[in-house]
């Protein structure tokens, strides 16, 4: 199969974690027989940098034509000053929104060799797997209007949801829940928010075309405390927008590491566009020492869910594992008695695991 693939860097460590999901992809690629074309665009701040906008025509049009998108990561402080159309993260929502990628979807699974560093207990989060499905274009972060009012004293955001992004949000978390163990559970603030009860309406009336996937209602606040004192309650979990971008940051601290953390934004036509969950770390661009892992792994969700390249993705995850295993780990990670190594390094690792494998 030939693919088209588009590569958006972005900023900071984006450039060095891109390079290493290139590689794993030319492995697979000649592994299996594939063809992967890559296309690079800019976005972020080295958009700014080289056409004055963080969202250059020709790269949404580049990625509305493309099967599938990898972005790296935007961001640095030196952007702050810009007014807010300029600023990287208007280039991460731009092409969102351009692109109707509605569903985003974190898996959160630990990794052995690294549970020790979760500041949450190893009795708790042993065993925890968790696919969180949040919307991603509507909601309180796109609703209108929003704005200043009586003279600056008053501020306005909207809380928004028509009917049908809510029935494809909640279907693709039904869909979810039914490849994995049919428990899908739905959170919202029902006892107070409007848009809520539809929310909530339109899970129980999809819920007839899934009979096999049980579902739960929680609200928000209580889902936020179960994700931490038991989160082995949860597999799939279906939420709007604010409430995903919150209770998707909390279970990051399941894994115990911000950079071994995939993301998939998926159209219903399954174009999707995958990126780490973590920023562009400025603190450390430039040294070689970012994690590559979570780009890797956001690579092999793109494999699974854009190209249906199952046993493709399992290789690359199972590698990932097996590096870990084998006491490998960046400076962000630490497993006792292993051994340190940098980006390049810790690519070649998976890279060997791979070929090894197959
Ligand atoms: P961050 O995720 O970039 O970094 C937080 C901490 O984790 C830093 O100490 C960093 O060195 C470390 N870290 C993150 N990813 C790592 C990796 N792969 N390997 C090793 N260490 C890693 O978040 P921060 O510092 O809040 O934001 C930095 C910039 O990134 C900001 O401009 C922010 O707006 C942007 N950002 C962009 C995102 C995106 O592009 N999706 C998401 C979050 C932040
Ligand atoms: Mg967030």
């Amino acid at each position: 199969m030939n693919k088209q693939i588009i590569l958006l860097p972005g900023d900071g460590i984006g450039k060095e974690i891109m390079e290493a999901a290139k590689a794993i992809l030319n492995t697979i690629a000649s592994e299996y027989g594939h063809r992967f074309t890559f296309h690079q665009h800019a976005i972020g701040g080295d958009a700014y940098e080289q056409c004055g906008t963080p969202l250059p025509e020709d790269t949404v049009k580049a990625c509305q034509s493309a099967d599938a998108i990898l972005l790296g990561a935007v961001g640095d402080k030196k952007y702050d000053s810009l007014p807010p159309h300029l600023r990287p993260e208007k280039g991460l929502l731009g092409i969102r929104k351009a692109l109707e990628l509605y569903a985003n979807l974190r898996p959160i699974k630990g990794f052995t060799p690294l549970m020790h560093a979760s500041p949450l207990k190893e009795s708790v989060i042993n065993g925890s797997d968790i696919l969180i499905v949040r919307e991603l274009t509507g909601g309180l972060y796109f609703g209108k209007p929003r704005e200043r009012r009586e003279n600056g004293l008053a501020a306005i955001d909207t809380l928004y949801y028509h009917r049908s992004e809510i029935e494809r949000i909640v279907e693709r978390g039904f869909q979810s829940a039914q490849l994995r163990n049919k428990y899908l559970t739905s959170v919202d603030k029902a006892n107070v928010l409007e848009s809520s009860r539809m929310w909530r309406e339109i899970v129980n009336k999809k819920s007839k075309e899934f009979p096999e996937v049980t579902v739960d209602h929680l609200l928000v606040d209580a889902a936020a405390m179960k994700l931490v004192t038991n989160p082995n309650s949860f597999d799939v979990i279906v939420t709007e927008n604010l409430f995903g971008d919150i209770l998707s940051d909390e279970a990051s601290v399941l894994t115990g590491s911000l950079g071994m953390l995939p993301s998939a934004s998926l159209r219903s036509d399954g174009v999707g566009l995958y990126e780490p969950v973590h920023g562009s770390a400025p603190d450390i661009a430039g040294k070689g020492i970012a994690n590559p892992l979570a780009m890797i792994l956001s690579a092999a969700m793109m494999l699974r869910h854009s190209f249906q390249m199952i046993e493709e993705a399992d290789a690359i995850e199972l590698a990932v594992n097996a590096a870990l295993d084998q006491g490998y780990y960046t400076p962000d990670l630490d497993i006792p008695n292993g051994k340190q190594i940098g980006t390049k390094e810790m690519t070649e690792v998976v890279i060997e695991n791979l070929t090894n494998k197959s």
